[in-house]
C-alpha cells in the first residue's frame, strides 16, 4: 500500500514572493510532475499563500481580526490564495494526477486564531478513493475576533492529529533550520529553544519560520515527526531518502 504522507509546498516556492500573486507556474509544474512519477506515496497536499494571501491579507490586517474597516478583506484574501490553489489543483490534474482543493473558508472555524473544527472527513474519504486533497493556509471565521489567518503549516498541524499519515514534509525556499548558515539536521523543543530563528519578514502574517517551527514542534511533542528541506530535493523527500534538510522531532 501507497505511504501517506502531507507535503506542503511554501508559498514562497510556489510564488514570486515580490509579485502581486504572481504564481510561479513553472514550479507547480515541476512538482506536479514529481508527484506524478510516484505510485508508492499518496499525498494530501497543503500550501501557503506566498505572495497570493501575505499581502492582501496583511493590507486589511486580519491577523489582528475583523471590524467594520476590513471585511472586504475576507473575500480578497480568500480570492488571493484560492487563485493559487487552482494553479496547484490545475497542474497535478494536467500531470494525471487526479485532485481537487479543499478550502479552510468554507470547512473550518477557529477561535482566537487557532482552528477549532474541521471536518477531516472529507480529506479522508477523497484520499480513499485515490483523489488528492489540495488544502491550502486560508482566511478563516474565528468565533472570538471574527475572522484570523490560519498558516497552511496549522492545517498541517490539525490533519495530521486526525489522520494518520507516515510521513510529513514541507518544501521551503531555505535548505532547512539553519544555524551560522549551516542546515541543523534536527531540533526539538529544547534544542529549538537555544535558537534565533526569524520572526518573520514584513508581509508574512503567519509568522515566518518561527511560526512554522513552533506548529511543528507542537505535533513532534504529540509523536509526530516532520521534515523541513529544500523545494529541489522534494524528490529525495518523496523517496524516502536523505533530503538535506532538517528534522523536527521530539
Ligand atoms: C498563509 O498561509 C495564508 C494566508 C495569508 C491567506 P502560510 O503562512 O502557510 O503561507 P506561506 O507558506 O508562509 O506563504
Amino acid at each position: 500500500m501507497a505511504e501517506k504522507i502531507i507535503l506542503k509546498l511554501g508559498g514562497s516556492v510556489i510564488t514570486d514572493k515580490k509579485g502581486d500573486c504572481k504564481v510561479d507556474k513553472e514550479r507547480i509544474r515541476a512538482l506536479a510532475n514529481e508527484i506524478s512519477q510516484r505510485t508508492d506515496v499518496f499525498p494530501i497536499i497543503v500550501h501557503g499563500a506566498g505572495s497570493c494571501g501575505h499581502p492582501e491579507a496583511r493590507r486589511h490586517h486580519l491577523d489582528k481580526g475583523l471590524d467594520q474597516t476590513n471585511r472586504a478583506g475576507i473575500f480578497v484574501t480568500h480570492h488571493a490564495v484560492g487563485r493559487l490553489n487552482d494553479a496547484v489543483v490545475n497542474a497535478l490534474r494536467d500531470s494525471g494526477v487526479e485532485s481537487v482543493g479543499i478550502h479552510p473558508l468554507d470547512a473550518c472555524t477557529a477561535k482566537k486564531g487557532r482552528l477549532i473544527s474541521f471536518n477531516c472527513e472529507t480529506v479522508e474519504l477523497l484520499v480513499k478513493n485515490g483523489i488528492v486533497p489540495v488544502l491550502h493556509g486560508d482566511v478563516v471565521m474565528d468565533t472570538e475576533q471574527g475572522a484570523c489567518i490560519v498558516s497552511g503549516d496549522q492545517i498541517i498541524s490539525y490533519i495530521a492529529g486526525k489522520i494518520k499519515v507516515d510521513r510529513i514534509g514541507l518544501a521551503t525556499d531555505v535548505d532547512g533550520v539553519l544555524k551560522d548558515g549551516m542546515v541543523i539536521p534536527s531540533i526539538n523543543t529544547e534544542s529549538a529553544g537555544e535558537l534565533d530563528i526569524k520572526e518573520s519578514s514584513n508581509t508574512d502574517v503567519t509568522g515566518g519560520m518561527k511560526g512554522k517551527i513552533s506548529e511543528l514542534l507542537s505535533l513532534a511533542e504529540s509523536g509526530i515527526e516532520s521534515s523541513i528541506f529544500h523545494v529541489s530535493r522534494t524528490g529525495d523527500f518523496l523517496d524516502g531518502r536523505d533530503h538535506g534538510g532538517t528534522i523536527v522531532t521530539k
